[in-house]
């Protein structure tokens, strides 16, 4: 009778112990990106006047430039560069003037843009 009950008892804790385990996240490669603050960094430093996230407006979609330099070593460097010096002849015929904006703070944004821009 005990052991009726303690049998299905133990398959349940094992199977709940596995799956608990596979559901376990990998470990990030990178820090979480901070979308908030990235995208409050992107509102001061008046990067939406000419970027979007989706569409071209004066500059590059951000998804656009994610795409593009996805996998690429060092593209948060060059970009963090890009974005505080300016930069031309990436995108088209506009450039891009240079961005008051410290390092730390451009880096989080461009980790955002790197990161697909989410919302969230
Ligand atoms: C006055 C308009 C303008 C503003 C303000 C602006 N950008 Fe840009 N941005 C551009 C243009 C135009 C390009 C494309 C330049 C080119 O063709 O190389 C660009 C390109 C970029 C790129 C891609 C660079 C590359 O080398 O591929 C990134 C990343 C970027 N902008 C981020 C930002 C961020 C972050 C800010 C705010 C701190 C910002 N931009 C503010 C116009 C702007």
């Amino acid at each position: 009778m005990i052991r009726a009950l303690i049998v299905p008892l133990v398959a349940v804790l094992a199977a709940t112990s596995v799956s608990a385990a596979q559901a376990k996240p990998a470990e990030p490669v990178q820090p979480a990106v901070d979308a908030a603050r990235a995208q409050d960094l992107a509102k001061q430093h008046a990067c939406f006047g000419c970027h979007a996230v989706d569409k071209k407006l004066v500059g590059p979609a951000y998804r656009d430039v994610a795409a593009r330099y996805a996998g690429k070593p060092g593209a948060l460097a060059t970009l963090v560069a890009h974005v505080q010096n300016g930069t031309s002849g990436g995108w088209g015929a506009v450039p891009m003037p240079p961005n008051q904006i410290s390092t730390a703070d451009a880096q989080t944004v461009v980790q955002w843009i790197l990161a697909g821009s989410r919302s969230n």
